[in-house]
């Protein structure tokens, strides 16, 4: 599993996004978005014209985490925009998997992501439909809250149903991630890592992006080797 780091444009300054998202370019692998409708969290943050802006203005693929009441009727629209991956939360959702095929069908990738409270085993037998599950280490509606390390079982129970299943599923962190708490969530299986305020808060992001991975590759288990086939 190799590491992917996604900085989270909810740190960057929202009157310099195209300036935040190329300060980026060549470190990381995507762009986060972060879409907040003030129902489904209380906050607002941005929605399809920026992030159609967005696309324009970066060569980096965004990576949509919706965080919107009835994602079931939004989220092509986000593909339609650009986004090449798109995040509905599991909670907000009325049919799961139908809007997981909308997305895919739309071409691009289709991720659920889980709040705190929401079980992995819940959810488990759809994840077939998905490309990405996203284990939430905050409560989401914020940049820049603790890490909840309390999350960490569930990337590990995550990480085992992969490898139980041989699903190509990436696992994303996203709340709270940092050089201080990016090892233990790679240690107990994430791959795919958002960090807002420790990329945009830093003095120079894509240094911090580089930082981030290789602390990431180090603590990343290795994949055990797959048993010669009898002879
Ligand atoms: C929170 C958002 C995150 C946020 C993370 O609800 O989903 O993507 O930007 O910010 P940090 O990394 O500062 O916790
Ligand atoms: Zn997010």
């Amino acid at each position: 599993m190799a590491v992917q780091i996604a900085p989270s444009i909810l740190s960057a300054d929202f009157a310099r996004l195209a300036a935040a998202a190329q300060s980026v370019e060549g470190a990381a692998d995507w762009l986060h978005v972060d879409v907040m409708d003030y129902h489904f969290v209380p906050n607002l943050t941005l929605g399809r014209p920026v992030v159609e802006a967005l696309h324009k203005a970066t060569s980096l693929p965004l990576d949509c985490h919706l965080m919107i009441d009835d994602p079931d009727r939004w989220a092509v629209d986000y593909v339609e925009a650009g986004a090449k991956s798109v995040t509905i939360h599991a909670e907000a959702a009325h049919d799961v998997v139908g809007t997981a095929r909308a997305i895919r069908s739309a071409g691009a990738r289709a991720g659920l992501a889980l709040k705190p409270a929401t079980t992995f085993e819940a959810y488990r037998d759809v994840l077939g439909e998905f490309d990405m599950v996203l284990v939430m280490t905050v409560e989401p509606g914020f940049g820049g809250q603790a890490f909840m390390a309390e999350m960490m079982p569930k990337v590990a129970q995550a990480r085992r149903f992969l490898r139980d299943s041989g699903s190509q599923l990436w696992i994303q962190v996203d709340g709270g991630v940092a050089a201080d708490t990016i090892e233990e969530c790679a240690k107990a299986g994430a791959d795919m890592f958002v960090a807002g305020s420790a990329v945009f808060g830093a003095h120079d992001p894509a240094q911090a992006v580089q930082a981030l991975r290789e602390r990431a590759q180090v603590a990343t288990p290795a994949t055990p080797a797959t048993p010669a086939a009898p002879a």
